[in-house]
């Protein structure tokens, strides 16, 4: 796995889905009605989404570009707070252009998965306590009962909410309780979908591959696994046996979560080190010494293609979608080097027996992170004041791979010339 120019020829199972991933807020511009939205604001953060990538008008001409570059699928969100910008009034003129978005990517062939909500909470949501409160999941269930009938037989692949097992509160108690609202929200998303289509549904969970800083250290050791347990192991086994279990809070049995996903959807990013002499468990990221990948340090943990897998075969009792995979660098190098030790990982786990079926790469575009435009994602480049879109070679790498259904060292050697070693230290 590790050789990264001299890997065998990869070769991925017929029908592997391939694909690149968004999302609503981060590219589309002007989603005002949204929770992160007003943060951003009220923080008087240096850069709000703004425009972002200006998609919500560029659809027509991303989605052409997606299909030139050969990409056969696309995960996509919507903007819950822009379908329903105030309690219970839907803007019919917002889920037409969606429904016209999605039926033109499905004319050029392209398959969609849809993420019913990632990070886009309407602003009334969260002033009622979004998540926090049990009595709120009723308005998440309101907006898919509302919005799935139009979307239904334009979707291959539903994800009903984005990354949930990723919460930043210290408070565990309070971290807890959302998480648990989230898997209600998420199982009744599901339960309704299914009254709609027999398409696969799931929830997109943050795979975070959590290891002690030092083996030996039986703290960190208990750290690593507790950070598991709160971002990993709740959520697999909720779904298994319907039980949710977090610290400081009563176990419960929620019955409606059992099983409810079709496949496990998973995002795979980097290594978590955890440290038990750390406030907040983690211990600082690792900076290579040499390397440069953005305008700040690469850190180590970037590259972590046996996390990977050690996540991946745990989750070998359904279908496996990766719905993102990525990294953020200025240097395109990374992100080709990044894809080809991940999709290694991929097909070293399929080996294992885990039923891989797809692969949608983070992100289709350079877009807005949340707090900023400075990370770079994306396989296509944009010039944020005349919105030109450049797909970059990581691009072309990956649609070469899709033509190949696979690739080998060669195929790296060639895209990063120059590069006949990788040191990280
Ligand atoms: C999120 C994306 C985000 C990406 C890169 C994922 O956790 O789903 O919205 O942009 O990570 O940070």
């Amino acid at each position: 796995m590790l050789n990264t120019f001299s890997y065998p020829e990869l070769k991925f199972p017929t029908g592997f889905l391939w694909g690149t991933s968004t999302a609503a807020h981060q590219i589309e511009g002007g989603d005002i009605h949204s929770w992160n939205n007003y943060i951003e604001i009220q923080d008087n953060y240096e850069a709000v989404s703004g425009d972002a990538c200006d998609h919500w008008n560029l659809w027509r001409s991303d989605a052409d570009l997606m299909a030139e570059l050969g990409f056969p699928a696309y995960r996509m969100s919507l903007s819950w707070a822009r379908v329903e910008p105030e309690c219970r009034r839907f803007n019919q003129q917002v889920i037409d252009r969606y429904v016209e978005e999605m039926s033109y990517l499905k004319s050029l062939g392209i398959k969609v998965f849809l993420t019913l909500f990632h990070g886009s909470a309407p602003l009334w949501f969260m002033q009622a306590g979004g998540f926090a409160r049990n009595e709120n999941v009723a308005y998440f269930e309101e907006y898919v009962r509302h919005i799935v009938p139009f979307v239904k037989d334009l979707v291959d692949g539903f994800n009903v909410i984005n990354e949930f097992n990723l919460q930043y509160e210290t408070d565990l108690t309070i971290a807890g309780a959302k998480r648990r609202n989230h898997l209600l929200a998420h199982a009744r998303g599901y339960h309704i979908i299914k009254e709609y289509s027999q398409k696969p549904v799931s929830s997109a969970h943050a795979l975070l591959a959590a290891e002690p800083e030092y083996n030996h250290d039986q703290f960190d050791a208990l750290t690593s696994r507790f950070y598991d347990w709160i971002h990993n192991e709740f959520f697999f086994h909720a779904i298994r046996t319907g039980e949710f279990v977090h610290p400081y809070c009563d176990a419960e049995v929620l019955p409606e979560v059992k099983n409810s996903l079709d496949f496990w959807s998973v995002n795979y990013y980097c290594r978590t080190v955890c440290s038990a002499r750390k406030a907040g468990l983690v211990a600082s990221p690792h900076a290579s010494e040499r390397l440069r990948m953005i305008d700040k340090d690469f850190y180590l943990e970037n590259i972590h293609p046996q996390g990977f897998v050690s996540g991946l075969v745990r989750l070998n009792d359904k279908p496996v979608y990766i719905t993102e995979n990525g990294i953020s660098a200025d240097d395109d190098r990374w992100r080709i080097l990044k894809m080809a030790t991940d999709l290694s990982a991929i097909h070293d786990a399929i080996k294992l027996g885990v039923d891989v079926r797809g692969y949608f790469h983070w992100s289709t575009m350079d877009n807005y992170e949340w707090s900023s435009f400075v990370p770079r994602f994306g396989l296509i480049a944009i010039d944020g004041k005349t919105m030109e879109r450049t797909p970059k070679p990581s691009a072309h790498f990956l649609g070469e791979i899709i033509r190949e259904n696979g690739f080998s060292g060669e195929l790296v050697k060639r895209y990063l010339p120059g590069m006949a070693q990788l040191k990280l230290y």
